[in-house]
């Protein structure tokens, strides 16, 4: 199969083709997702043999407007509709996925056989757009092979799936670059299944003025606990409440080390040599300490922004440039990013 690169203004031929049953990637404001129809049982399978993702992670159905989810979803109870209005009207659309009770007419390969589909309302206008065209929800993970870091372009995703799928949106850079947040408010205490660039202080706020208890971070609990490989994995007595998050992800094929300090990362440089440093921009600043000492002083350190919006763009070049090493300066501002350090501790965590 060759894939196409199409346009922002090819929107109709997208559709077309999604309509008939292919796969094409297309840009969201947090990163670029594989969409197929929402009730093509053979589109959505064909996803998980693109991506290589196994079955028993489920996907997020994407929505144009808020009365498409009723397609999907099954009414909430009173209690949990009056929190679900006000998120929707503080963040939606916008890079926030809520689980809701399942439709039957879902087909279960999308949710992996679980009661709950995960809907999201994408900010993106081409995104808006396609869903539109289409006249159907559509299904899109992330537009990456398995456990590689997401793609943030239409060049990352033509890296990973190129022949595998019909056609890719080019929408240029996303503007968040990490995933959106995933929250279940079904239960008595609202969840944070996945962190993301809406925050658990935002999320907390609407929470409370509806009368609910602050959101819990499951994601945080679970994927601390749980390695694919792991041998302990058995041992762990409840199931991850989003599948996802045990497996390994974004990780590159270089090594990933996460240090606290400039002088750990300038320490780190001359050993694993040629590495790739990744700095807040402040302190990659020409003044500073860090771009004096590990900059200069091994000639095949490269630096770059740390960012949400340039994490894994970032982690991808290190593999096109062949760098043995990812050295993160994962100082305090960093590290009270709870998203951030989510994604990457996982690709620090290896293939
Ligand atoms: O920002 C995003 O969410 C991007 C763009 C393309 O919209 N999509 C994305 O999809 O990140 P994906 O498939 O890479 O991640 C979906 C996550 C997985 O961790 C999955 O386990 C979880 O959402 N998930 C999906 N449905 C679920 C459900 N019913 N219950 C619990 N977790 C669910
Ligand atoms: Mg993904």
């Amino acid at each position: 199969m060759t894939t196409r690169l199409l346009r922002p203004e090819d929107v109709e031929e997208a559709a077309e083709l999604l309509r008939t049953g292919n796969n094409v990637a297309f840009p969201t404001e947090t990163v670029y997702g594989l969409g197929a129809r929402v009730f093509n049982e053979k589109a959505v399978q064909a996803i998980f043999t693109a991506k290589g993702r196994p079955s028993d992670n489920p996907l997020i159905v994407h929505c144009a407007e808020k009365r498409d989810m009723m397609l999907v979803a099954e009414p909430l109870p009173l209690s949990r509709q009056r929190l679900f209005d006000a998120l929707f009207a503080a963040f939606c659309p916008g890079p926030l996925t809520i689980l809701l009770p399942k439709r039957s007419a879902v087909p279960s390969v999308v949710t992996a056989g679980l009661p709950t589909v995960a809907v999201r309302f994408p900010h993106h206008p081409l995104a808006q757009a396609l869903i539109q065209a289409v006249g159907e929800p559509l299904v899109a993970p992330s537009a990456n092979r398995s456990g590689y870091p997401s793609p943030t372009s239409a060049q990352h995703v033509l890296q990973d799936l190129e022949g595998r799928i019909a056609a890719v949106i080019d929408g240029g850079e996303c503007i968040i670059g990490i995933e959106s947040t995933v929250v279940n408010i079904l239960d008595d205490t609202p969840t944070i299944l996945r962190p993301g660039s809406i925050t658990s202080e935002e999320l907390d706020m609407v929470a409370v003025q509806c009368g609910f208890p602050p959101f819990r971070a499951a994601s945080l609990i679970h994927s601390d606990l749980i390695r694919a490989d792991s041998t302990h994995s058995e041992t762990i007595e409840s199931a991850p409440l989003s599948p996802g998050m045990k497996y390994r992800h974004y990780a590159p094929n270089a090594q990933v080390l996460v240090v606290a300090t400039p002088d750990e990362a300038a320490a780190a440089a001359q050993k694993y040599a040629p590495a790739m440093i990744l700095a807040r921009e402040e302190i990659l600043s020409h003044e500073n300490i860090l771009a004096q000492r590990a900059l200069l002083e091994h000639p095949t350190t490269v630096a770059h922004i740390l960012s949400q919006q340039s994490l894994y763009a970032a982690l991808r070049r290190a593999d096109n440039e062949q760098l043995h090493t990812v050295i993160i300066l994962a100082d305090d501002p960093i590290q009270r990013d709870a998203a951030l350090m989510n994604r990457i501790t996982k690709a620090a965590s290896g293939r």
